[in-house]
């Protein structure tokens, strides 16, 4: 993160109470080592947690507790501080504050803000996993969502109360990479690593004129090589035929067919990331005719023969990069996918539903990231958000593995 160039944002960092209030300290030191200018807001009961003279002596300013404290609004007035603002985040983000923000409430200093800043909001949930779970806070979580409201988390595995579950604050280095992402001001975390993406669909001729494809449209697949160039890496991007235009600083390589596709990855012999983004058709016309085909009869067969799977080649490697892969399914969604993830040896699986008017050729979707040992629900967001997530997820799973050596 020390790498970032300066982004001089002026970052409203709400912290409601909650274990997880603690963590919001390397939050705050993560954006002022960006560049950026934080302010901290903490609820009454965030200050059980940790004490306002710690998030102070990070952000260098006096942090504010109080919505009618003369002394301090004197200085900068609850209105101007709302105005000052050009981000809000909020971490955590207790089920309490959710309820509250939710109804519109202004009953202390940080929902007040929220209502009179005009800056975009990113809640970072963090509570116990039956309380997330309740449709009371699913219903208010709608509620922001729809509101325009972005939350970053949260992530599931084992709590501060003893539960497993979803609920866990996300980690503040993956928040902080959100908030810096909306800056303008990238990490370039990802410097020095090598990654390849497939993405599109493929085309599988039957004859000069005419080919099997599917819907994919490669937005998903641009927006991580996009994503993951703009946070330094070597990006070499494998698209299957796409109006897409290239993003800033990618290499790319345009194919039609699987076999070409799999031909253009097998030439890339070291890579530390590998992210099957592609829909690659399952199957090919055993024998494309060399001249278009007439009409003939009533019915028309055509052989076909499976396609070489592309990334379980990249996973069976003797010397493998860590491999994300994607599965659409209709039903069943986690078993489905965390099968196909053993199955096929990825490190990590971004599942989503197909349907719903979600998923392909459309600019939103929603994911659910698989690992082992971990999950994490990524609610409807554009394709560009989601990218930055899933590298946020990859980047903190090499972390966590590195640290357990
Ligand atoms: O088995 P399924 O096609 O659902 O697996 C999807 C994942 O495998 C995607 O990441 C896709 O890019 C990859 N894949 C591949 N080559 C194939 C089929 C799928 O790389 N022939």
């Amino acid at each position: 993160m020390s790498e970032s160039a300066p982004s001089n944002q002026r970052i409203l960092v709400g912290v409601s109470g909650g274990i997880a209030a603690y963590k919001a300290v390397t939050l705050v030191r993560r954006l002022v080592e960006a560049g950026c200018e934080v302010r901290v807001v903490m609820t009454e009961s965030a200050t059980r947690f940790v004490a306002p003279l710690t998030f102070q002596a990070v952000s260098g300013h006096p942090v504010r507790t109080t919505l009618l404290d003369a002394e301090a609004e004197s200085g900068m007035d609850h209105i101007a501080l709302a105005r000052w603002a050009e981000q809000i985040v909020i971490a955590p983000a207790s089920a309490d504050l959710m309820a509250r923000l939710a109804a519109g409430m202004a009953d202390d200093l940080l929902s007040t803000l929220c209502l009179a800043s005009t800056a975009p909001v990113q809640l970072a949930p963090a509570m116990n996993q039956q309380m997330w779970a309740h449709p009371a806070t699913q219903a208010n979580r709608d509620v922001l969502l729809k509101r325009g409201v972005c939350l970053l988390g949260p992530d599931a595995g084992s709590q501060a109360c003893g539960e497993t579950g979803a609920g866990r604050m996300m980690e503040p280095e993956a928040i902080a990479s959100a908030v810096l992402a909306d800056t303008g001001a990238p990490s370039r975390d990802l410097a020095g690593q090598r990654l390849v993406v497939t993405a599109g669909g493929t085309r599988e001729p039957i004859d000069p004129v005419r080919f099997i494809a599917n819907r994919s449209s490669g937005r998903m697949g641009f927006a991580l090589a996009a994503e993951a160039a703009r946070r330094g890496a070597d990006v070499t991007l494998i698209a299957g035929p796409s109006a897409l235009p290239t993003p800033a600083g990618v290499t790319r390589m345009d194919v039609q067919t699987a076999a070409e596709m799999q031909a253009a990855v097998e030439a890339i012999e070291t890579m530390d990331l590998f992210i099957g983004a592609a829909a690659v058709a399952d199957y090919r016309v055993a024998d494309p005719a060399g001249q278009k085909l007439k009409k003939q009869g009533e019915t028309m067969t055509l052989e076909l023969l499976r396609n070489p799977d592309i990334l379980q080649g990249v996973a069976d490697r003797a010397e493998r990069p860590f491999v994300i892969g994607f599965a659409a399914e209709t039903e069943r969604l986690v078993e489905h996918a965390e099968t196909k993830r053993r199955a096929k040896g990825m490190d990590l699986i971004c599942a989503n539903r197909v349907g719903e008017n979600l998923g392909f050729d459309t600019p939103d979707n929603a994911l659910l990231l698989l690992w082992e040992g971990g999950r994490r629900d990524l609610p409807k967001a554009d394709k560009t958000r989601l990218a930055g997530e899933v590298l946020d997820t990859y980047q903190q799973i090499r972390q966590e593995k590195h640290a357990s050596r």
